[in-house]
């Protein structure tokens, strides 16, 4: 039997070749807007920018959030740095943030790392939040994540249990981080803005523009005192996020509305290829509402990513990295023929290796 894969990042960087097919990691495969890249030839920019970001870039993402004002925003390194910066911001001893499961699979190391405790919420039938479960646990805890549409299982929480998980943690005054990396991508509905003075918005340009290797995010948040430990962390740590980047981010929130409406409708078509292939192949799994995942049920999981790799040349993530084990994470971040041939490759692995698990 084939060794074992270690963790996602085994992959990074693998995935050019041409006979291998990646399901792997979530990156869109679809262009940045071209506008992002015009920007730059006007840039000549070599200095430290400011800590909290651009001032014309979070003047303008004000715009995107009703009654928010540019000193709310902070301008980070993805998503990622966000989200590190506001755990350690809110850190206390002992404390405990409550986690999805399955997750996206950096949350409990942030967790560690900044001296606090996972504890999970698990995402019950078709990966909504049971929120009896949610409101027994959340009481105790220093900070809550909500992530819809959430990494890995795409699916997208309801808008009545988004406002009870709101009101709850008012009245017990928790913290909700909520990651909103794949907001723009929801299918079937528009995205509920979780809102009021303890929700830290958490937002990049990694998956709406395709912009991830240029490594812009940014959190949101109307609480300012919050804010100011956040921006003290950054400047004692990463300073300033790239300048030539968020020219480059600003320029793409200039886009038309079109240019995410097209991206939108090529996910759908791709969510819909491989969500029916894969039952077609008799496996359980939930429908993505948005994102780019799927998450089928798979025993072993460890052994499939590896024999899928070794012997049918697929990349994919094995679910126990999402606290999932026992079900495989597909990205469909790839076009359309090659999630067909990775179907046909899967159909032949479940036909004979798997069988003999
Ligand atoms: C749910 C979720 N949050 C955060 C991130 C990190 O994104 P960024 O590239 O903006 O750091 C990802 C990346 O895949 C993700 O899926």
């Amino acid at each position: 039997m084939a060794e074992l894969i270690p963790g996602p990042s085994f992959f990074i960087g693998k995935g050019d070749d041409t006979d291998l097919i990646s399901f792997g990691s979530g990156q869109p495969d679809l262009p940045p807007p071209p506008e992002a890249f015009d920007a730059l030839k006007q840039y000549n920019g070599f200095k430290y920018g400011q800590i909290q970001g651009e001032e014309s870039l979070r003047a303008k993402l004000a715009e995107e959030y009703p009654g928010a004002k540019p000193e709310h925003f902070v301008i980070t390194n993805g998503a990622s740095e966000a989200i590190d910066l506001v755990l350690r911001s809110i850190s206390k001893s002992g404390g405990k943030i409550l986690l999805p499961r399955p997750y996206y699979y950096s949350y409990p190391f942030v967790v560690g790392y900044a001296g606090m405790t996972a504890e999970y919420y698990d995402l019950g039938e078709g990966g909504k939040i049971n929120y009896e479960q949610f409101a027994d646990i959340a009481p105790g805890c220093r900070a809550v994540l909500i992530n819809s549409p959430s990494n890995p299982t795409g699916t997208v929480q309801d808008i009545e249990t988004l406002k009870k998980v709101e009101a709850l943690c008012d009245r017990l005054g928790l913290y909700i981080i909520s990651d909103e990396v794949y907001k723009d991508l929801i299918y079937d509905r528009e995205n509920y803005l979780l809102h009021g003075k303890h929700v830290v918005t958490v937002n990049s340009f990694s998956k709406t523009y395709a912009m991830c290797g240029f490594r812009v995010g940014y959190l949101y948040s109307p609480d300012e005192d919050l804010v100011s430990k956040v921006v003290e962390m950054k400047n004692h740590t990463s300073m300033n996020t790239s300048v030539a980047a968020q020219v480059m981010a600003l320029a793409a929130l200039s886009v038309p509305a079109s240019y995410v409406e097209k991206h939108v409708k090529i996910w759908k078509e791709r969510r819909d290829m491989i969500y029916a292939g894969m039952l077609e192949l008799g496996l359980e799994l939930w429908k993505p509402e948005g994102a780019f995942y799927v998450l089928p049920k798979l025993k072993n999981s460890g052994r499939v990513v590896s024999d899928l790799y070794y012997k049918y040349r697929m990349i994919s993530y094995d679910g126990a990295w999402f606290g999932a084990p026992d079900h495989v994470r597909f990205s469909y971040a790839l076009d359309a023929s090659k999630i067909q041939e990775g179907l046909r490759r899967l159909k032949k692995f479940l036909e004979t290796d798997y069988r003999a698990y």
